[in-house]
């Protein structure tokens, strides 16, 4: 759970490079061989300040937003609901790595080119890349957007009002919600596109089924919801909380998108 309140968005880096054996965590945490709950594996890059110069690349992120020069890492995948899910799974328990080894991130879905990527890594016309995360050391230095955000730490909305409990049907508290009071409590805090926090939950007895909140519905909250199980997962690991995702027959309703359950 440290790791968990740990880890925020970080916008402004340091303006020298990551010393060898910084490069070389990030680059062992990237390479691991990665695995989603949807069964996709992605192929993520590193792009790293050595090969933005030698590319003459100046910059992925947007000015203003992202000071100071990260490296940056991502992957090109298939625009499908299930993808975008597993993208969000896999460069977030990334993400909670390189938290663990102080290292800072933050998310990119809108600052930053695109076609800078497409262009550097010859990238297929079919395939797309959802988001970016920014990686590197913090500067005490803050931009005109980190300053907006900066009275935003770990700001969410409660328990109460994204988990319930089945039966009877009521908001699930920390009681109620067993060994997954944990778990939850990291989904909770897991970073979203504009703070969006699409994730909701029913307890229904063991069973945990898990939905997309999709009023001002946008794709980016797909790989909000993998970021989120990536947070809930790595909780009920620690917890040896031994369960599986699993796929069940369960309908959605005009606000909440069935995504997946998690099951004993
Ligand atoms: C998929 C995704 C896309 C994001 N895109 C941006 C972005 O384009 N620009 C930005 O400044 N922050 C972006 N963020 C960061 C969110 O604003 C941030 O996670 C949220 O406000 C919660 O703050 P925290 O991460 O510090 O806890 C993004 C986050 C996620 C998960």
């Amino acid at each position: 759970m440290e790791t968990i309140i740990k880890r925020i968005s970080t916008r402004n880096y340091l303006d020298e490079e990551l010393d060898q054996h910084e490069q070389e965590l990030v680059k062992n945490i990237i390479d691991l061989e990665n695995s989603a709950i949807f069964g996709h594996t992605f192929e993520v890059k590193l792009v790293d300040q050595k090969f933005m110069k030698k590319n003459k690349v100046k910059r992925i992120g947007t000015y203003g937003v992202i000071t100071g020069k990260p490296n940056y890492m991502f992957a090109g995948i298939e625009n499908d609901n299930q993808s975008l899910i597993d993208y969000g799974f896999v460069l977030e328990k990334m993400v909670l790595d390189l938290t663990e080894k102080d290292l800072q991130t933050c998310w990119l879905g809108g600052s930053f080119s695109r076609r800078t990527l497409f262009k550097l890594y010859k990238l297929s016309n079919e395939l797309f890349i959802p988001a970016v995360v920014a990686i590197g050391k913090k500067s005490e230095k803050k931009s005109f957007v980190q300053n907006l955000m900066g009275s935003n730490y770990h700001n969410r909305m409660r328990f109460e009002e994204i988990y319930y409990d089945n039966k009877p049907y009521a908001p699930l508290n920390a009681l109620t919600a067993g060994e997954y009071f944990e778990p939850l409590e990291a989904m909770r805090m897991a970073p979203s596109a504009m703070n969006g926090q699409p994730w909701r939950a029913v307890l229904e007895g063991d069973k945990l089924h898990f939905y997309c909140e999709t009023t001002n519905m946008i794709k980016m909250k797909y790989v909000d919801m993998g970021i989120g199980f990536s947070h809930f997962d790595r909780l009920c690991t620690q917890k040896n909380i031994e369960g599986r995702w699993q796929l069940l027959d369960i309908p959605s309703t005009s606000k909440l998108q069935y995504i997946i359950s998690y099951v004993k």
